[in-house]
């Protein structure tokens, strides 16, 4: 569901009422998702606030729950608006409980009514926000109406959208070119793989996911027999060719035409924030909210280089400990009729883990993950766009299994989690498997009628 020129005609008129909505008040609380697309979010509309003299008080949370809501009631003044930006939608219950007026700015699948005061999601205007506009978007959308000199936002926009994994096709594609002519973005071919020493890279960083990740005697031997060594930025166009070609081989044995395609092609240089670097830049931010520091991760988007050395060090740390969870995980993956799964006790990036796995290991089959923290199992699952194509949808089949197994989930088609009772993984995991097969056969279940 990409939409045409009338649904983003549709979403540009949401957005100037969402805007006219905010505008009338002069205190605001944001609340925010801690993953990259929800920090940009949170940064965008936090700046455009600002530059209109209105008064705001941002939190950024891994989830919405009752716990948020009665934190944001207990910290709000009669009068005050409340700004959910990338949650949401697939709760509009928990929204009404809020005990002042809100606005909701996502791009998850819009369930039942929402009480909010006024709802940007491009799902509203038939453009599909899993995958053509991310809540950073849907956020600048509003940013924009609110003035135009706001234009410098896009490059926030267009690194959550990234972050989201998304395509820069339809409301993206629309963002980006606004981007590119106002200089706020420039585009160049290359390796998405970021700057600095390429052993480095390849050793610290999770995406691309080599078979030579995180091992630095086998990096060594691979550059050593290219003769490609130092930082690429610096590498000639010929030693630059042969270590993009190298390393599309060997993504190809194994990965999903989009992990390929999200690792060379056009490369984004940000011109306006602290890190010009697109990619690390999502890389910090998505550590800094995953170490529960995303206030550190805001404060960077709002142009604060005082705190980019605690961020990057941060951002080191939690980046290569991912790729040593991803090497351990490799060896629990198990295999259903229609899914992949694994127990991934321990691992605190479940989402990231599964990711890797279906783009860069074994794209055939949705991915899940499960890791059991306190009374709680959280659940992560990732599709690719050809699974999403033949009739995957994860937010559904997390939403069902979870319900039969006392939890609740949701998300995207292509990204979905839930948390679920202890004790029920193996009830939820054979009703995922159960459902999945059932969305890539429909006419087996019509049969079985
Ligand atoms: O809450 P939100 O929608 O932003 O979270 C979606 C999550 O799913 C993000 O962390 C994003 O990186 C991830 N994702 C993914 N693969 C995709 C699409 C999204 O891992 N194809
Ligand atoms: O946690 P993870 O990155 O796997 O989340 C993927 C998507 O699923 C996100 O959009 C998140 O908001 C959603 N999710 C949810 N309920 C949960 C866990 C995740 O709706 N319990």
């Amino acid at each position: 569901m990409t939409g045409n020129s009338e649904s983003l005609d549709e979403l540009i008129s949401t957005a100037k009422q969402v805007s006219e909505t905010i505008l009338k008040y002069s205190n605001v609380r944001v609340v925010s998702h801690n993953d990259t697309d929800g920090i940009t979010s949170a940064a965008i509309i936090c700046q455009a606030l600002l530059r209109e003299k209105i008064r705001y008080h941002a939190t950024i949370v891994s989830r919405l729950d009752e716990s948020v809501i009665e934190d944001v009631n207990n910290t709000i003044s009669e009068g005050d608006l409340v700004i959910f930006c990338d949650m949401g939608s697939g709760q509009p219950d928990l929204i009404s409980n809020v005990s002042e007026d809100t606005v909701v700015i996502d791009h998850h699948n819009p369930e039942g009514e929402s009480t909010a005061k006024a709802v940007l999601n491009p799902h509203f205007s038939e453009i599909d926000g899993s995958t053509y506009l991310s809540a950073s978007g849907s956020t600048y959308m509003v940013a924009r109406e609110m003035d135009s000199s706001n234009v410098d936002l896009s490059g926030l926009a267009v690194t959550g959208a990234i972050g989201d994994k998304q395509v820069f096709e339809s409301a993206n594609e629309f963002i980006l070119d606004e981007s590119v002519k106002n200089s706020v973005i420039s585009v160049k071919k290359g390796l998405k793989i970021g700057e600095g020493d390429i052993a480095q890279l390849l050793e610290n960083v999770p995406e691309p996911y080599l078979d030579i990740s995180g091992d630095r005697e086998k990096i060594d031997e691979f550059l050593s027999s290219l003769n490609v060594h130092g930082n690429i930025n610096d590498l000639d166009s010929e030693d630059f060719k042969k270590l993009a070609s190298a390393i599309t081989l060997k993504i190809i044995k194994n990965a999903s035409t989009e992990a390929v395609e999200s690792v060379i092609g056009d490369v984004y240089t940000l011109n306006k924030e602290p890190v010009q670097d697109i990619y690390e830049f999502i890389r910090i931010l998505n550590a800094c909210g995953k170490v529960k520091k995303g206030g550190l991760g805001l404060t960077l988007c709002l142009r604060d280089t005082s705190v980019l050395d605690e961020a990057r060090q941060i951002s080191l740390e939690y980046n290569r400990n991912i790729v040593d969870q991803i090497k351990k995980a490799e060896s629990l993956i198990q295999c259903g009729s229609n899914i992949r799964y694994l127990n991934a006790e321990s691992m605190d990036s479940i989402g990231i883990v599964a990711g890797v796995i279906i783009r860069y290991m074994y794209p055939d089959m949705p991915v899940i993950a499960t890791n059991e923290v306190e009374d709680v199992v959280k659940v992560s699952a990732r599709a690719t766009h050809h699974l999403i194509e033949k009739g995957v949808d994860l937010n559904y089949a997390m939403r069902e299994a979870a319900k039969l197994t006392v939890g609740s989930g949701g998300g995207h088609n292509i990204a979905a989690g839930a948390a679920i009772e202890k004790g029920q993984v193996e009830n939820f995991i054979n009703i995922v498997d159960d459902i999945i097969g059932k969305q890539l056969n429909p006419d087996t279940e019509s049969s079985d009628e």
